[in-house]
C-alpha cells in the first residue's frame, strides 16, 4: 500500500481508551472475553468434545464432498439440506418447526435477543451454562439465578417462587445440566413449563448421553423450545445447533437469525456425517461405557467424590482441586477447574470423558497426586 500519511500519526492510546470508555456499555467493559485454554499437544478433557476422530473412509468421502462446494457463493440461506437431514434423523413430525444456528450458542443468543423486552427477566438454575447469563447481559435483560440444591438437583419450589415473583420472559433449563452433569427431575421440569408465563428452553446439548428428552414434548407445550447441538456427538468444529418448537416460535426467531449463519462447508458435512448412524451411535456408546469406568475409578481415589452424570463429562470433588488441576497440567492433561465458579462447585473439576488411553493417563496422575 502506498499510504501518504506519516507512520507517526497513530491515535494516542489514551485517546482511543477515552473513546472506548465513552462508547462501549459499562456492563460490557466489565466482562472478560470467554477464555478458551490453549491445548496444543495436550490431552484435551476440558470442553466436552467427542474424543474420537473419523475413520479414513468417512474422511475421504467428506473431503470429496467438501471439495465440490462453491465457496465463492453464499451458503443456502435456508439451510434446506441440513435441516432435512436433521428432521429425518429426529423423525420430526411436519407440524413441528426447526431452525439452525452457528452452534447452539448462536440460537441461545437469538432467543435471548428475541424475548428481551425492557425490564424482561430471564431465570435459570445456578450454576448452569455460563452463556445464559452473558447473553442476558448483552441483551440488557435482568438475569435471575436460582441456586441448585447441594446435590445439584433443581430446587423446584425456589424455581416456582422465582417464576411467580419475576414473571420471566424466558427460563433456561440445561437438561442435563452443565457444569454439574446431572439430569433434573422430569416432573419438576414439567411443573416449571406449566407455571411459566413465557418461554421455557430445554437445552439438550448432552442428549446423546442421557436417557430422557423433552423433544417429544414440543407439540404438547405451547411455551417449550428444545435446543440441541451436534458439537458433543463429534462435530464441535462444524458449529451447528438446532431449535425445535411450534412453528409460531420459529417464525419469530427466524427474524433475528443472521442471514447465511450456517456456512456452506457445515451444511454439506453435517448431513454426510448424520448418515453415519452406526458410527455416531457406537462412539456415544463407547463414551458412556468409559464414563461408567471413569466414574468408578475416580470414586476409588481417596478423598475424591465423582457425581452422577448423564453427560460426557464427570464432576469430581477433591480435597484440593487447584493442586490436582496443576498436577494434571504438568502432565499435559487439560480439564476444567470449576473451583471458584460457584460455592456449590468448591474444589470441583469437570472432566470430559476421553478415550480409554486418555482416561488412564488422567487416572494415573490423579492417583499419584
Ligand atoms: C448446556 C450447553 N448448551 C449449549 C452449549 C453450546 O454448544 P454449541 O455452541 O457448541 O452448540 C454448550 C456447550 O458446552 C452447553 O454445555
Amino acid at each position: 500500500m502506498n499510504d501518504p500519511r506519516a507512520p507517526g500519526l497513530a491515535a494516542s492510546a489514551d485517546d482511543v481508551a477515552a473513546h472506548v470508555a465513552a462508547t462501549i456499555r459499562p456492563e460490557i467493559r466489565a466482562l472478560a472475553a470467554y477464555p478458551v485454554a490453549k491445548a496444543e499437544g495436550m490431552i484435551k478433557l476440558d470442553a466436552m468434545e467427542n474424543p474420537y476422530s473419523l475413520p479414513a473412509d468417512v474422511r475421504a468421502r467428506l473431503a470429496n464432498a467438501l471439495s465440490e462446494i462453491a465457496i465463492n457463493r453464499y451458503p443456502d440461506g435456508g439451510a434446506d439440506v441440513v435441516k432435512a437431514a436433521l428432521r429425518a434423523s429426529l423423525a420430526l413430525p411436519d407440524d413441528v418447526a426447526l431452525m439452525v444456528g452457528n452452534g447452539s450458542d448462536e440460537l441461545l443468543q437469538i432467543i435471548t435477543t428475541a424475548v428481551a423486552k425492557p425490564g424482561a427477566a430471564i431465570v435459570a438454575p445456578d450454576p448452569s451454562f455460563v452463556m445464559y447469563r452473558l447473553y442476558a447481559v448483552y441483551a440488557n435483560a435482568r438475569y435471575v439465578a436460582v441456586p441448585l440444591q447441594d446435590n445439584f438437583d433443581l430446587d423446584g419450589d425456589a424455581m416456582l417462587a422465582a417464576i411467580e415473583r419475576e414473571r420471566p420472559a424466558l427460563i433456561w433449563l440445561a437438561y442435563p445440566n452443565n457444569p454439574t452433569g446431572n439430569l433434573f427431575d422430569a416432573a419438576t421440569v414439567e411443573r416449571i413449563i406449566r407455571a411459566a408465563p413465557g418461554l421455557v428452553v430445554v437445552d439438550e446439548a448432552y442428549y446423546a448421553f442421557a436417557d430422557r428428552s423433552f423433544l417429544p414434548c414440543v407439540r404438547e407445550f405451547a411455551n417449550l423450545i428444545v435446543v440441541r447441538t451436534v458439537s458433543k456427538i463429534g462435530m464441535a468444529g462444524l458449529r451447528l445447533g438446532y431449535a425445535v418448537a411450534h412453528p409460531a416460535w420459529i417464525v419469530e426467531l427466524e427474524k433475528v437469525r443472521p442471514p447465511y449463519n450456517v456456512n456452506a462447508l457445515t451444511q454439506a458435512a453435517v448431513p454426510l456425517l448424520l448418515a453415519e448412524h452406526a458410527l455416531l451411535d457406537e462412539q456415544a456408546r463407547a463414551i458412556r461405557a468409559e464414563r461408567a469406568r471413569l466414574t468408578s475409578a475416580l470414586s476409588t481415589i481417596a478423598g475424591v467424590t465423582a457425581y452422577p452424570t448423564a453427560t460426557n463429562f464427570i464432576v469430581a470433588r477433591a480435597p484440593d482441586a487447584n493442586a490436582l488441576f496443576a498436577a494434571l497440567r504438568v502432565a499435559n492433561i487439560l480439564v476444567k477447574n470449576l473451583h471458584g465458579w460457584h460455592p456449590l462447585l468448591k474444589n470441583c473439576l469437570r472432566i470430559t470423558v476421553g478415550t480409554p488411553a486418555e482416561n488412564d493417563a488422567l487416572l494415573k496422575v490423579l492417583k499419584q497426586a
